[in-house]
């Protein structure tokens, strides 16, 4: 059954082949570009380069704002083709990111500077529950292999029709699993589940040497630890080992939009803070509820989340408690849904993605700040934010734009119950994680910018003793690389990784401008 379905796959893949391989640029003889062609035709790998018609598209990262010109975007059927990309660039010098779903802030994917090898992963897309094939895991029950170009959508609707299983994750179906489950992956069951990276029990990986190794907590364990927080930075992971959940058969999902909320910056700041403080202590707060302020253009303020439970003990019981610090009225939408259904109410777009011919595209710039469940948010923090916004959107400030601030930490969370030093992920004492995202469509690019960064500026300046950061997720291409280390793993972390680059990436074959160096932050190169 497998060996029909690789051979269909192979057969429609030989089928397009062609259409990719055939026509490499006229690089200059003896160039490097012309040896990753000879190298690569050489491999009969499947290669696009941009003188292919699809090329234009292919080469598209979702966020245009953001965009490069790879030197070729390959796309392997089999892991040796990985490893044949791999090498072929390795040999002369041309670094290379492999691409899931694209969905990358900065685009990294299309390699964050111009002349990488895009290794697209759209044909490993295989999802299979209790697939033991190729992996040395021995029959563990409800174990997911599912392929590294996999998009969120099509993995919710396979898993469910594979017996009802289901992971924790973000809530956009268009987004790859590659990026999204290797650096966080957050979603309204994560404070229950923990977060996308959590459920990884193995990985098929290749290295920067083209070896392709299988890691997890018994071989390789170190690759194992440092692939989930910096995949981008050590590898190209080809088949995910998932842990899958038996879907929950109803969700309570809510929104409550609290219109008088930004009227005032005080009224805003003493409701957050009360709801703050529910979060860390209330014995109403356990790890089945999860939830996100989200404030929509500097005007509309609305609590999101689900539960796990009783409709009528949220309704009745939770709710009442959670918003009784904010100015009313309140606007409540709280229904019972099935888990597909809670997935498809969080989006506009349809949870089945399609597997070759995806073509939307964002235009969008974000900062994100991490507050820590040491240093929860001051009075004067909060009242610095919400001052910021109320009065600047008084006056005029961007249009179409958000900031997302989603509760990870807090009383219960199976996110922070996972410790500290366990993965190549250091947010596991991280209260709050704020997005701030605005879309670039239509408007003055470095205005938009620089609001972007007063806005995100007001909450340290106002509680510098926080040691806040920034999200893994949600990259900044504004940030250096060393304020990058800082800011997403912290200095303790980034020294670890940076002493196993050098030991199994000491060239930098995986390389975007955040990537980890081989060298620690202050540019001292470590031991390996
Ligand atoms: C519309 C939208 C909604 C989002 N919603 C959420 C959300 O609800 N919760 C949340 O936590 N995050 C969310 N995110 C952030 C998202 O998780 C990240 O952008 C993620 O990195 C995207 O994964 P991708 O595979 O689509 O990206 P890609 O651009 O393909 O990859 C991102 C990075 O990971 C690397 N990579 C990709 N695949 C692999 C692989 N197989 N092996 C090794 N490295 C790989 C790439 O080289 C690149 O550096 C959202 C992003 C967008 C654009
Ligand atoms: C990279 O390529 C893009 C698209 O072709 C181009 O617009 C841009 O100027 C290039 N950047 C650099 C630094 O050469
Ligand atoms: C194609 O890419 C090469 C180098 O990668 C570049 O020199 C050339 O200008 C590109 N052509 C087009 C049409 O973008
Ligand atoms: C969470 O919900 C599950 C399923 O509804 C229930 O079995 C469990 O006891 C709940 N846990 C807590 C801590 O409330
Ligand atoms: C989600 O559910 C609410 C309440 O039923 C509804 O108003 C909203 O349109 C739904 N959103 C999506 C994207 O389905
Ligand atoms: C909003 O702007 C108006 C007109 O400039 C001003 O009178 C008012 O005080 C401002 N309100 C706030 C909350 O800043
Ligand atoms: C964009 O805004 C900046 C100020 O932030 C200004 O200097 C510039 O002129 C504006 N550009 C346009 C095209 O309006
Ligand atoms: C590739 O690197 C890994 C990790 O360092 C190592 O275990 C493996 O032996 C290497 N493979 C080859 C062929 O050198």
């Amino acid at each position: 059954m497998f060996l029909t379905l690789y051979l269909v796959i192979a057969t429609l893949l030989h089928l397009s082949c062609p259409a990719f391989s055939i026509s490499a640029p006229d690089f200059q003889s003896g160039s490097n570009e012309a040896h990753l062609v000879n190298c690569l035709t050489r491999k009969n790998v499947p290669t696009a380069y941009n003188t292919s018609v699809q090329w234009l598209e292919l080469a598209k990262s979702f966020n245009v704002a953001q965009v490069y010109n790879p030197v070729a975007i390959t796309l392997p059927t089999t892991t040796q083709e990985v490893s044949d990309s791999v090498s072929c660039a390795a040999s002369i010098g041309i670094k290379v990111q492999a691409r899931s779903g694209g969905h990358s802030y900065a685009s990294y994917s299309t390699g964050g500077k111009n002349g990488s090898l895009i290794v697209d992963l759209r044909m490993f897309h295989t999802i299979s529950v209790n697939d033991i094939f190729g992996s040395n895991i021995v029959s563990a029950t409800g174990v997911a292999s599912v392929g590294g170009g996999v998009r969120l959508g099509n993995l919710d609707l396979s898993l469910y029709a594979q017996g009802k299983r289901a992971l924790p994750h973000g809530t956009c179906p268009d987004v790859g699993i590659g990026g999204h489950f290797t650096h966080g992956g957050y979603g309204y069951v994560s404070r229950a589940w923990g977060l996308a990276m959590d459920t990884i029990i193995g990985l098929d990986v290749v290295l920067a040497n083209g070896s392709l190794i299988h890691a997890s907590a018994s071989t390789y364990p170190d690759i194992y630890f440092a692939l989930r927080g910096a995949a981008d930075s050590f590898g190209i992971i080809t088949t995910f080992y998932l842990q899958t959940l038996a879907a929950p058969k109803k969700i309570v999902v809510f929104s409550v939009s609290m219109p008088a909320v930004l009227k005032s910056s005080s009224e805003a700041a003493h409701g957050f803070l009360r709801l703050q403080e529910f979060a860390l202590t209330s014995p109403h707060m356990t790890r089945n509820l999860t939830f996100g302020i989200v404030i929509e253009g500097g005007k509309e303020f609305t609590l999101k989340g689900w539960y796990l439970g009783y409709e009528s003990y949220f309704r009745n019981t939770m709710l009442p408690v959670i918003t009784e610090t904010f100015p009313g009225p309140f606007e409540a939408t709280i229904s019972s849904r099935t888990w597909l259904e809670s997935l498809a109410n969080e989006t506009d777009k349809p949870l089945e993605q399609p597997l070759t011919d995806y073509r939307d595209h964002g235009l969008f710039y974000a900062k994100s700040i991490v507050t820590r469940e040491a240093y929860p948010l001051t009075f004067k923090a909060l009242m610095s934010f919400f001052g910021f916004i109320i009065a600047e959107c008084n006056a005029s400030c961007p249009t179409n734009w958000r900031s997302i601030i989603n509760l990870y930490g807090g009383r219960d969370s199976q996110i922070n119950a996972v410790p500290t030093f366990a993965s190549g992920y250091s947010g596991r004492n991280d209260l709050w994680v704020i997005q701030n995202f605005f879309s670039l469509e239509g408007q003055n690019r470095s205005k938009v910018i620089d609001f972007a960064s007063k806005l995100t500026r007001t909450i340290p300046e106002a509680q510098p003793e926080g040691q806040f950061g920034a999200s893994l997720s949600y990259v900044d291409p504004m940030l250096s690389w060393q304020e990058a280390a800082v800011l997403y793993y912290g200095p303790e972390l980034y020294h670890w990784l940076a002493a196993l680059k050098r030991k199994v990436d000491p060239r930098a074959v995986f390389w975007n401008p955040q990537a980890v160096h081989a060298v620690d932050i202050y540019g001292v190169p470590l031991e390996g």
